[in-house]
């Protein structure tokens, strides 16, 4: 059989490695804790998890995030990540798709982000590119899949390591370009680096007017590419960037007009809670929801996810709130380690 341009293998490769990296939990949310009231004066039945995402509202602030596409081996598993979209009403993300723009030719390359439409007609589909792609071909990507927002996804670090990933990060023109161009919201993330209050001034002043913070603490793709990568080690850049919550403490959401949505390593319902605590007003994971797909069935992880959102619901109560709103209302203290980050830029 000819072996697979490299673009489809490493689709296969990070799907693979993900999982074999993939932590349960994320001990980097312990540096915040939440000061809950010993009489919260609400029930479950007032809470609301209601939130806006790029001017629609949605019923949770859950979203999942963008992970593949752009081989044939990979369809199946965006079909699966559809339904539980589908059925759970939560916006989804394709992976990049770079390689629709370069293989559309190959067999089954576009089909492995048709799918996710063609599985959930109704529901909010993000489509995914880097920083790099022309407007127009982010129109084109938009396009194939009737996508109500974009979302461009900045990655140096991850480029950096890949063996063949590009050496160049000029960007900010061609997202200007990319936000007065196409046709829906673009939401600019990062890949598991985080993002510094720099980043998000920059990218304001772009036109951007959604921001995922994407922080270190989950899916770490310097460890998944220097796995890749057999010519260079770059087990130094382990711990490069910032993690979620160093990246919402130094960015401050309530000081932004964008919105901010926080994702990176969210491995339980208190994790996304306290990121809803410092101001993001959506909350996104990747990793789990395929890990939860790669060990069990489409009907369990929707099972999954939905006692997820309930206990989501359930810590909005216990902290005597009744809206996603109302969190950023409770008071928390910051490790010595964490508080620094909103003081030193
Ligand atoms: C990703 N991620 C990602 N992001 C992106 O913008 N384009 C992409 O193609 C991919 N591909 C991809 C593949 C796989 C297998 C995973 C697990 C993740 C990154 C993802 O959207 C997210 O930013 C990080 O994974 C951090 O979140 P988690 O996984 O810690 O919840």
């Amino acid at each position: 059989m000819p072996k697979q341009p490299i673009d489809l293998q490493r689709k296969l490769e990070h799907l693979f490695l993900a999982e074999k990296f993939y932590q349960t939990t994320n001990p980097t949310f312990e540096e915040l804790k939440l000061l809950p009231p010993a009489l919260p004066e609400t029930t479950i039945d007032q809470v609301q998890l209601t939130t806006t995402f790029c001017n629609q509202t949605l019923p949770t602030p859950l979203y999942i995030n963008a992970m593949t596409g752009g081989c044939a081996q990979v369809t199946a598993i965006n079909q699966k990540l559809a339904r539980v979209a589908a059925a759970l009403h939560l916006p989804l993300a394709v992976g990049s798709m770079s390689n629709y723009l370069k293989y559309a030719g190959i067999s089954g390359v576009s089909e492995s982000y048709e799918i996710v439409r063609q599985t959930n007609p109704h529901g909010f589909i993000l489509a995914n590119v880097s920083a790099h792609v022309s407007a127009t071909d982010a129109q084109k990507c938009v396009d194939l899949i009737q996508a109500q927002a974009l979302q461009i996804h900045v990655n140096a670090a991850q480029e950096m390591v890949m063996s063949e990933g590009n050496r160049g990060f000029v960007w900010q023109e061609n997202i200007r370009k990319i936000v007065q161009q196409v046709s829906v919201p673009v939401v600019v993330k990062e890949v598991g680096c985080g993002m510094t209050q720099k980043d998000v001034w920059h990218l304001e002043q772009l036109g951007v007017q959604n921001i995922d913070l994407a922080g270190r603490g989950g899916t770490n793709f310097v460890q998944i590419e220097n796995e890749r990568n057999h010519q260079q080690d770059y087990s130094f850049l382990q711990n490069w960037g910032l993690t979620t919550l160093e990246s919402l403490v130094n960015v401050v959401p309530k000081q932004h007009s964008a919105t901010i949505w926080a994702s990176g390593g969210i491995r339980s319902p208190l994790d996304a809670v306290k990121c809803l605590v410092l101001g993001a007003s959506a909350v996104g994971l990747a990793a789990p929801v395929l890990h939860q797909l790669n060990h069990h069935s489409v009907e369990h992880t929707i099972q999954y996810f939905h006692t997820w959102l309930q206990q989501l619901r359930e810590l909005v109560a216990l902290l005597g709130c009744q809206s996603i709103q109302d969190l950023t209302q409770v008071s928390y203290r910051l490790s010595p380690h964490l508080a620094q980050y909103q003081t030193q830029n």
